[in-house]
């Protein structure tokens, strides 16, 4: 992902006029040849400007195909009866989808519900959240926690949408790779979250801490009984990714039965608070493990260092506190990136930022991923 499609922290795009939208679709479409439904959409909308024309409807810096195309995955989920339905196999219990042109069904669609497209757009951004990144996240808690494993975690993540990623020990999270594969979470779970490992050397996986409490903190938490913002986050999921539909649903289900607590609030201004709770609801001793996964991104870069000071008060009263992102490259503060990085503008950059006995240690970059964790590298430098 690059561009206007998910660069760290995206520019203003109140500029962006009906052509450049459309030109954004016929980019979209030839970025992701391996999505066949949404590249066949993305190339009639690019041709369309009727159809390409809801998306002027959106809010600053969400001028994106991402948006228009969760806006119809919406409707189609909500009422899976409108003639796009039948392509997509998530909404019609049916998979793959079946083979043929979609675009004349899509655009059906689109111009009878052109004004319910426009109003969804106009009030919605995308928001998602994405079980299979329990695969990095899982690889780079057991690294960044390596030194004080025993010690149980107080965990809390920015940006945290649903809270389905703070659920991550209850999770069967496989990595595989050539070397051998590794396993971690719950053998049992009815959400496997898989991922390949493509590092030079793979050590066997470090198992998960503890985990005594966990907090999410988010602008839009979505609770786990509110059906029409869970159904905007399935939305916003590909349909086009075999089995990611489903996943997200297990884990939803799963949810039900460990309901995240989540709070409303901004990462940065009011992280301190949300610590001091998952502390609170931990044991004094508990180590504190706040993570980001797509999310900091969004923050303004002048704002991100805050975190940073913020847990550097938490840690002063003497408990391991370590942060960890899951970020476009460049996005956590304060870390360096190995030169060899510089190449892989596309990838997720692991990172961990700690404090042990009060003071900070070295900063780390641990490695790079995919953004859904279909892949992970620990190989750094
Ligand atoms: C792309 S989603 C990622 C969700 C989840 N971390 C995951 O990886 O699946 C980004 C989330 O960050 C939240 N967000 C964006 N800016 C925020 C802020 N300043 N404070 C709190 N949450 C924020 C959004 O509401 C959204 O739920």
């Amino acid at each position: 992902m690059n561009g206007r499609f998910g660069s760290d922290h995206d520019g203003p795009d109140e500029g962006l006029e009906l052509s450049d939208v459309q030109t954004m679709f016929a980019e979209f479409a030839t970025n992701l040849p391996e999505l066949p439904l949404y590249a066949a959409i993305c190339r009639g909308v690019a041709a369309d400007p009727e159809a390409a024309a809801p998306l002027l409807a959106a809010s600053a810096g969400q001028r994106r195909p991402v948006l228009w195309l969760a806006a119809l995955h919406d409707l189609v989920l909500r009422d899976p009866a409108v003639a796009a339905a039948r392509w997509y196999a998530g909404a019609a219990a049916r998979d793959p989808a079946p083979p043929g042109d979609p675009w004349p069904d899509v655009r059906c669609t689109v111009l009878e519900h052109r004004d319910t497209l426009t109003e969804t757009i106009a009030t919605h951004s995308t928001q998602t959240n994405e079980v299979n990144r329990a695969v990095y996240l899982a690889a780079a808690f057991g690294a960044a926690c390596a030194d004080v494993a025993e010690q149980t975690v107080a965990l809390v993540e920015m940006g945290a949408s649903a809270g389905l990623l703070l659920l991550l020990d209850h999770y069967r999270i496989e990595r595989r790779s050539s070397h051998g594969n590794s396993l971690v979470g719950a053998p049992h779970s009815p959400v496997v979250c898989v991922g390949e490992d493509r590092s030079d050397t793979v050590s066997p996986a470090a198992p998960l801490p503890i985990v005594a409490s966990r907090v999410g903190l988010d602008l839009h938490p979505v609770a786990i009984d509110d059906v029409v913002g869970l159904r905007w986050l399935e939305a916003c999921l590909w349909p086009d990714v075999p089995g990611r539909l489903e996943r997200f649903r297990s884990a939803v289900e799963l949810a039900r039965e460990h309901p995240p607590t989540l709070v409303r609030g901004d990462m940065v201004d009011d992280l301190a608070a949300v610590v001091a709770l998952a502390q609170q609801n931990a044991r004094p001793s508990s180590q504190v493990v706040v993570f980001s996964s797509w999310a900091l991104t969004y923050v303004a870069r002048e704002r991100r260092q805050r975190v940073a000071e913020v847990l550097d008060r938490a840690a002063a009263r003497g408990v391991p506190v370590s942060w960890v992102t899951a970020e476009p490259m460049g996005c956590m503060p304060g870390v360096t990136l190995p030169p060899s990085l510089t190449a892989h503008d596309a990838t997720t950059v692991l990172a961990v930022r700690r404090w042990r006995d009060g003071s900070e240690t070295e900063p780390r970059v641990l490695g790079t991923c995919h953004p859904h964790g279909e892949w992970i590298d620990l190989t750094v430098g």
